[in-house]
């Protein structure tokens, strides 16, 4: 009986070790691919928690205006414009100040008042005041047109920039 006892405790050492060996291996193994995934992931998921769902989106242009003109409000473009107003006349023969009169401003050309002291960066960029180029300009003028003349952050909304645009548009 004791002789019996001594050989099961040997093949129980014995898997004891089997096992912790086993064990060992799965481990190290494990650690290895488990490294071998993170340097893989690691980027995505840095990304993946750095813009969680619903956050804003950081834009490198303006979103883009010209479904929400139908739906915009003149009313809303005019009480916007009084944040312009400063600077710029809305009215027929309105003379400039700051910046240069706004009436005609859509469809003319880029810098349209011909007796304004325009900024070299705004007559850069070229062709015409449409919707599209109003909107990138009054959602970021200075990145619009870098080094521009006029000092305002811009319009944040697509919506407050299509109710501006539309605003302007009726100046003729
Ligand atoms: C702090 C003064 C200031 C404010 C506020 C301001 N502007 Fe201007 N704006 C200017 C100046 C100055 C220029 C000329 C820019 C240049 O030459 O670089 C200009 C140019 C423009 C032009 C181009 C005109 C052309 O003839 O090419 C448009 C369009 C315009 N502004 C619209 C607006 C609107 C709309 C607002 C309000 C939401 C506004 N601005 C607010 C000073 C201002």
């Amino acid at each position: 009986m004791a002789s019996s006892d001594l050989e099961n405790n040997k093949v129980f050492a014995a898997i004891l070790v089997a096992g912790i060996v086993f064990m060992l291996a799965g481990f190290v193994s494990n650690k290895i691919i488990s490294e071998e995934e993170l340097e893989e992931d690691a980027y995505p998921i840095e990304v993946a928690e750095a813009v969680p769902a619903g956050a804003p989106v950081v834009e490198a242009v303006a979103e883009p205006i010209a479904d929400l003109l139908a739906a915009a409000d003149v009313e809303r473009g005019m009480q916007l414009a009084k944040a312009c107003a400063a600077c710029h006349s809305f009215d027929r023969n309105g003379p400039n100040k700051i910046g240069p009169a706004m009436w005609g401003v859509y469809n003319a050309p880029k810098g349209h008042v011909a007796d304004f002291a325009y900024s070299d960066a705004l007559l850069a960029t070229g062709g015409t005041w449409t919707v599209d180029s109003l909107n990138q300009f009054l959602w970021k003028p200075k990145k619009y047109a870098p080094g521009t003349k006029m000092n305002y952050a811009g319009i944040r909304k697509p919506e407050d920039r299509a109710a501006m645009v539309k605003y302007l548009q009726t100046l003729r």
